[in-house]
């Protein structure tokens, strides 16, 4: 984010808490409840948004050295990631080729060739058939180039590892990230370490997650045990490039830069930086390190997250910035249960004939404008 654009945003919010205002769009607007539990508007959802954008899957200090392997699940596809002895990254299919057995069990490791448990057909890290027992009697014929394992495009950009699950070729994430690609400078992604994760699933709809966390409505109430005291009510700001949205939460220290020269302030420090990149990522910036939230959606009413805390790699020395990272870790952790306990409480109720649409205030139009994206790409019924 360019400096300018820093004090543009931080005067536009320091101007709407003088006037005791909010950001606001035109209208209040309205998301039909059948949006959350309809298991055919989550086929289309999968079929037209989670199997066909490029998503963040890793980051690249989960996957160092050359050798080392990891498991993921994208839109329901099992994936064996590895990095080879060039430390180029890999993104396959983690199904063997003779007849489908999950190639590799474990969750991570370091390994350089990887064997199937059941009939011991193996691979290379670079997914090359490289072993068939008994091939000359059993498959006199077969080639081995055509059954190396089934690949899916990848690149890395900004820190992280991006996966295009559609197909082969390398997703360009500078041109998909549109205005937010040179943010990922800004908050330093490459340099960042994986430090603390965190899985849960919860029974809500994907959406409802991705919707607790663009919006500071809720802050006072819903977070009175935590984060609140830090933030001021209802007070944020969204602008979009593409699907995706960048909002900030204004912190109360905010008003401190009133007396201090525009070319010291630094928006980290005085607000927190969300980034949602469509369709399944969120970014928490803070001013010292990195929330990542992956959610993955595995049904119309059930989602898996992975909560990851990352830190600047040339802090996690000392015991002091340990237990500093700790407790921020800790402090995400509860601050996002609370969006996910009450995310489940709306999904429980959304059958019960209580709604037709869930509504959205003029100070809540970053979800309008998310559910807009969605609704965009979903193929008619
Ligand atoms: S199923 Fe993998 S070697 Fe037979
Ligand atoms: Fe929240």
């Amino acid at each position: 984010m360019k400096h300018t654009t820093e004090i543009h945003r931080i005067n536009e919010l320091l101007k709407l808490n003088e006037e005791k205002s909010a950001f606001l769009d035109d209208s209040v607007s309205h998301n039909p409840v059948e949006h959350y539990y309809s298991a055919s508007i989550f086929e289309r959802e999968q079929a037209a948004i989670f199997r066909r954008l490029p998503q963040p899957l890793v980051h690249s200090s989960e996957l160092k050295e050359p050798g080392a392997f990891l498991r993921r699940t994208l839109a329901g596809l099992p994936l064996l990631i590895t990095r080879d002895a060039d430390g180029h990254v890999h993104v396959f299919l983690n199904v063997c080729r003779h007849r489908g057995t999950r190639l590799v069990d474990e969750q991570s490791g370091c390994k350089h060739r990887f064997t199937c448990p059941y009939h011991a057909w193996t691979w290379d890290n670079r997914g090359e058939l490289i072993g068939v027992p008994h091939q000359k009697l059993g498959f006199p014929d077969l080639d081995r180039a055509q059954h190396g394992l089934k690949r899916l495009g990848c690149s890395e950009f900004g820190g992280w590892l991006w996966v295009n699950p559609a197909g082969e070729e390398a997703p360009d994430i500078p041109a998909f990230l549109q205005d937010y690609a040179p943010d990922f400078s800004w908050f330093g992604g490459e340099s960042l370490q994986l430090l603390h994760v965190e899985e849960q699933t919860r029974e809500v709809n994907w959406k409802l997650l991705v919707e607790g966390g663009i919006e500071a409505y809720h802050f006072r109430v819903a977070h009175r045990n935590t984060i609140a005291p830090y933030f001021f009510d209802n007070l944020s700001s969204y602008e979009s490039s593409g699907p995706h949205l960048r909002s900030i939460l204004a912190k109360r220290s905010m008003a401190d830069l009133r007396t201090q020269a525009e070319a010291d302030w630094q928006l980290r420090d005085h607000a927190q930086v969300v980034y949602t990149l469509f369709p399944t990522t969120q970014l928490l910036v803070q001013s010292d390190h990195i929330g990542w939230v992956h959610f993955e959606p595995l049904s119309a009413s059930s989602t898996r997250m992975r909560l990851c805390t990352l830190v600047p790699a040339n802090r996690v020395e000392t015991d002091k910035d340990l237990a500093h990272w700790a407790k921020n870790h800790a402090i995400t952790v509860k601050t996002l249960s609370e969006d996910f306990e009450i995310g489940e409480s709306i999904q429980q109720g959304l059958r019960s004939g209580a709604n037709e649409a869930l509504n959205f205030g003029r100070f809540e139009g970053a979800l309008a404008v998310f559910n807009q994206q969605i609704s965009d790409r979903l193929s008619p019924e």
